[in-house]
């Protein structure tokens, strides 16, 4: 995934695109901390850390917004959240197990099913979010 397919993913809520385009910043800092292998166990560990303070933050700033507005479909969206929290946490704990010895396999699930996961949760239910949000903030 590059910077370049981030471009389509916008939702048009300025606070909200800036995040994602952070998100994936950090997935891709991630995968080069995950190919760098044994000397970058460290910086996996530390960038995984920094991805889950992130992305806790950035869904909070959306489940803000959509309470403030009373958005109709905010418990199902913070659902998807949740889920995804958890896959984070899940890999975060196969990559201390593994070490550097499955970098590239985690890699590649951070590529398939983090990004893969951002991409189409924003194209979906973030932007209904944005349609809905358009014009009120
Ligand atoms: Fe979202």
């Amino acid at each position: 995934m590059t910077m370049e397919s981030y471009e389509p993913a916008k939702i048009g809520i300025a606070e909200i695109d800036e995040q994602h385009e952070e998100f994936f910043m950090q997935l891709s800092l991630l995968r080069v901390a995950l190919i760098d292998g044994i000397q970058g166990q460290t910086k996996v560990n530390d960038t995984l850390h920094y991805l889950e303070t992130f992305v806790q933050e950035h869904f909070e700033t959306e489940e803000r917004l959509m309470a403030l507005h009373q958005y109709p479909y905010l418990q199902h969206h913070r659902q998807e959240h949740a889920n995804f929290v958890q896959t984070i946490a899940a890999i975060r704990q196969r990559a201390l197990e593994a070490g550097s010895d499955s970098s590239a396999v985690i890699a590649v699930e951070i590529e398939q099913r983090l990004g893969q996961w951002l991409l189409g949760h924003i194209a979906t239910v973030d932007r209904m979010m944005g349609e809905f949000l358009e014009g009120k903030i």
